[in-house]
């Protein structure tokens, strides 16, 4: 049977092949292995607990249930597009599962190549330019929106809804409200902060999401946050949720040599504070994997760059993260890379098998320079960028690790999340810094709100 699991190799990113300044040794490793099991035994309690949700949500069966069905109705309505009104963690996820998933260019496709499934446009910003542009593009009697907001009070999601709204009732009528939009928060519970979204829903009688309370944003992709999106596109839920649970099981091990979100938990957090890598590279050599680099560069981003530890000292730690996309970036980035300041760890990610080949052709007869093209494939050209990068970053004694997709699926881009997931929540650990927060953010946003004349 074909290994479907992805693959981690740190075997560039070890002294012995980058030197003791740039990579980590065996005895640097097992040095943190037991506070790496100890940690996961905290952790491990925690998620028994219900402290974090974000675990085990591939297990809730009855809400992908529900989120396959609600898709299912919506559907058969046939709109031609899905607008979701969403920020941050409610944006994030869903683009990098569209991108890895869908086809590239899906939303030029006719109705039919999209096999009658909605184009989609993920609106996490309120460029006025943008968003009148998506209002024009998107007539509201064939579209579908998703506001997603799990406090229900960002301002940029919550302004984008009432234009919405304005525009659905002045073109509808508030009794079609209902077929129109679909909300996506936090549950009505009494000991639970009110979704601003709540008394919307309940005006208009509109189809709500819960997105349980101890997942946060970012950690929402396999909540009804990333999942009815990916209903709607037509995206097999239980694929996506067979690759969390097969990366759930190698991750159950607290032994961080077989659980690779540890070993490269560990990876990352040594290179940081050891080796002065203080940031962290995401280049996938696929532009499916693009924008999972982009929800990468939020989770890491906004769970470990933080002021205070646990213990409420102040730190002021965390990677910054870094997107890049092989061979694109080569041609733009790679130059600081190999011969800029040696602060950098690449995790380059390789997709083994593309979907499609493509054979450069014989053409372009007399030019001997490009034999070395002809009868080639771009898939072998692709694989050679990606050797060649490997091996020009450790001539420059540059620390990769390497993350293998046999092929790039449902079941592949579940596992790579899932992964990242649980290394984020490792990590957050080995700074001892809350991992699930953002203070960060709230001091602009009261500023902002303030500036608008609202409470701050
Ligand atoms: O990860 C997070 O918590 C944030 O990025 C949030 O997702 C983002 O700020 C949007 O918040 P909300 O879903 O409450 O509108």
């Amino acid at each position: 049977m074909a290994d479907n699991n992805i693959k981690l190799d740190i075997g560039r990113a070890k002294a012995s092949v980058v030197g003791a300044e740039n990579g980590v040794s065996s005895d640097e490793l097992t040095a943190l292995s037991d506070r790496i099991a100890a940690l996961h035994a905290t952790l491990a309690q925690e998620r028994a607990e219900r402290k974090y949700g974000f675990y085990d949500l591939y297990k809730d069966k009855e809400t992908l249930a529900e989120v396959g069905s609600v898709a299912r109705r919506f559907l058969d309505k046939g709109y031609d597009n899905l607008v979701v009104l969403g920020i941050g963690g409610s944006a994030l996820g869903t683009i990098a599962l569209n991108t890895a998933l869908n086809p590239p260019y899906y939303n030029l496709m006719t109705r039919r190549q999209r096999k009658d499934r909605p184009r989609l446009f993920v609106m996490d910003n309120i460029d006025p330019v943008s968003f009148r542009a998506m209002l024009r593009l998107c007539r509201p009697q064939k579209t579908l929106f998703n506001v997603i907001s799990k406090s229900g009070g960002t301002a940029e999601t919550m302004a984008q809804c009432m234009v919405v709204v304005e525009t659905l009732e002045k073109k509808l009528g508030a009794g079609a409200m209902k077929e129109h939009l679909v909300v996506t928060t936090s549950p009505r519970k009494p000991d639970a902060p009110r979704s601003l979204l709540h008394p919307v829903a309940e005006k208009y009688g509109l189809e709500t999401f819960d997105i349980p309370l101890n997942v946060g944003g970012r950690f929402s992709v396999f909540s009804p946050v990333g999942m009815f999106p990916a209903a709607m596109l037509g995206f097999d839920l239980d694929e996506l949720a067979e690759g969390c649970a097969a990366m759930d099981a190698r991750c159950s091990s607290a032994d961080m040599m077989e659980n690779p979100a540890y070993l490269h938990a560990a990876v990352q957090y040594l290179m940081d504070t050891r080796k002065g890598k203080t940031m962290s590279v995401m280049m996938p050599y696929a532009d499916g994997l693009r924008d999972v680099a982009d929800w990468y560069c939020q989770l890491w981003a906004e769970s470990l760059g933080k002021r205070y530890s646990l213990d409420g000292g102040e730190v002021f730690v965390g990677q910054t993260p870094i997107k890049a996309l092989g061979a694109t970036d080569q041609h733009s980035q790679v130059q600081l890379y190999r011969e800029g300041p040696n602060n950098k760890l690449f995790n380059l990610v390789e997709v083994k098998r593309f979907e499609k080949t493509m054979r450069i052709p014989d053409t372009l007869e007399g030019i001997d320079a490009l034999d070395y093209l002809r009868g080639k494939s771009l898939n072998k050209l692709m694989s050679a960028e990606f050797r060649g990068t490997v091996d020009a970053l450790r001539e420059s004694r540059r620390p990769v690790v390497r993350i293998t997709l046999p092929r790039l699926n449902a079941h592949s881009v579940a596992q790579l999340m899932y992964m990242l997931e649980v290394e984020t929540a490792m990590a957050g650990r080995l700074y001892n810094v809350n991992t699930f927060d953002q203070p960060g953010v709230e001091a602009g946003k009261k500023i902002a709100r303030r500036l608008m004349g609202g409470a701050g």
